[in-house]
């Protein structure tokens, strides 16, 4: 009998609220030759009973995920972009505003945020196994080591440049299982007054908005004030503050710092009674939500089939990671959405990963409109809605299906 899976923080039991069954790689576009050659996990969700942290009860090998042909580029959204922008002046206006000052970024992707730091001349260094998106932010005069942090990098960082000032992930954490190896190395890393500020989507949001595509391979962990507290604890940190972000469909940055070297703002206090009351960590919350996930994809199949039937011609916007667990939960191929456009190159020409919708450029939308648009990067919703509202005005109608299947 094989054990049932731990917690991967504290070791305590899991409790699974949530399985999408049989699941590929959500960034792994095959070309069309390739998909005999696809990799498939399980993918389910627990909560643990003891530290209340959210988590996939299944891991894939990190290689696996994040290597040389890695397609996610951070800039392909203006609002993402300027939403890094201005997190990178905060820094440089309050904690990175002295002559030495040092800042690591983990996952920083293709530079949109070193960037603003680099052309400030402010000492930096980007820690990015990504091969391809690394060398995109070489190429804007960002410092990037090809690796995937952890204890031992942060030792040879340490080594190499000194302790940090700042070390800043975002949407990069939740996609890291071993937890306990990076809050060890940002232990070790951070400077007696540093700050380690990460922001990635929040687990209450992803259950008050039935937003249930923000459970993919990657997305390993979906934290909550509550959890980030009690991890942090365990490594002599402490979460001394916490900011609602509108970006990604929600999301909270949480800034950890050295156990007792700052005090605690009263928003910490504040949002873990706001997640008490939501009851996040019960089991009857966790099961209305995952009866939710289920109707909506009920809801979803019946209005796509309905459409099909009426010779309606339906395509998807933005090719995310996330609509991987949409597209292979719901069962959707390219019998009922005809192509999903997207702006990244790496995607074009490819599959979507197991569902095999053909992935094309922006052009395609908008040489031929589809009668619908299913809207596969809802989190960008309003840049993207805007920018085409053309699409509108031709007669097209959007689709959503976050936070509920319907037509606008
Ligand atoms: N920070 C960017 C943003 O918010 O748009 C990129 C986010 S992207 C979803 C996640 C990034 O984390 C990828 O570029 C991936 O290669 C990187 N990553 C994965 N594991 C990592 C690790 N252990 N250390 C540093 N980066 C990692
Ligand atoms: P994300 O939800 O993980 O940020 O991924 C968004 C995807 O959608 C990414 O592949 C880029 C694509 N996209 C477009 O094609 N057009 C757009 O206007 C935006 C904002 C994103
Ligand atoms: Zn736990």
């Amino acid at each position: 009998m094989s054990e049932s899976p731990r917690c991967r923080v504290c070791d305590g039991p899991l409790r699974e609220f949530i399985d999408f069954g049989r699941q590929p790689l959500s960034n792994r576009f095959p070309r069309p030759h390739q998909v005999d050659d696809e990799y498939f996990f399980t993918l389910s969700a627990g909560i643990c009973e003891s530290c209340t942290m959210v988590q996939l009860m299944q891991e894939v090998p990190r290689d696996r995920m994040f290597n040389e042909e890695y397609p996610y580029l951070s800039s392909g959204s203006e609002v993402m972009r300027e939403h890094f922008t201005e997190i990178a002046q905060r820094f440089l206006s309050t904690r990175l505003n002295r002559g030495d000052a040092f800042a690591v970024e983990l996952g920083s992707n293709d530079g949109v945020m070193l960037k603003t730091l680099a052309d400030a001349g402010v000492r930096h260094l980007g820690i990015e196994p990504s091969e391809s998106v690394a060398e995109r932010a070489r190429g804007r005069g960002v410092q990037v080591w090809t690796e995937f942090f952890e204890e031992a990098t942060a030792e040879a960082i340490l080594d190499a440049e000194g302790h940090a000032d700042v070390v800043y992930a975002a949407n990069t954490l939740c996609h890291i299982p071993y937890l306990h190896s990076v809050l060890e190395g940002i232990k070790t890393l951070l400077a007696p007054s540093g700050v380690f500020v990460f922001e990635d989507p929040y687990f209450a949001d992803v259950v008050r908005h039935t937003a249930f595509d923000q459970i993919y391979d990657e997305h390993y962990y979906l934290f909550t004030a509550r959890s980030v507290q009690a991890a942090a604890a365990l490594y002599g940190l402490e979460l001394v503050d916490v900011e609602r972000l509108p970006v990604h469909g929600g999301e909270v940055r949480y800034t950890l710092a050295h156990a007792g070297a700052h005090t605690v703002a009263p928003g910490v206090a504040e949002l873990i009674s706001e997640e008490d009351a939501l009851g996040l960590s019960r089991r009857e919350t966790l099961d209305a939500f995952a009866a939710k996930v289920a109707a909506v994809r009920d809801d979803l199949v019946r209005l796509l089939t309905r459409l099909n039937e009426q010779g309606k011609r339906v395509a998807a916007y933005g090719a995310t990671a996330k609509s991987a667990t949409v597209a292979n939960y719901c069962g959707l191929g390219p019998d009922l959405v005809e192509f999903v456009c997207d702006t990244t190159e790496a995607k074009q020409g490819r599959l979507t990963p197991g569902s095999h919708i053909p992935v094309r450029p922006a052009e395609a939308f908008h040489t031929d409109f589809p009668d619908y648009a299913l809207l596969f990067a809802w989190n960008h919703a309003e840049e993207i809605m805007a920018k085409e509202q053309e699409f509108r005005d031709a007669g097209g109608a959007w689709i959503r299906y976050v936070p509920d299947v319907n037509i606008l």
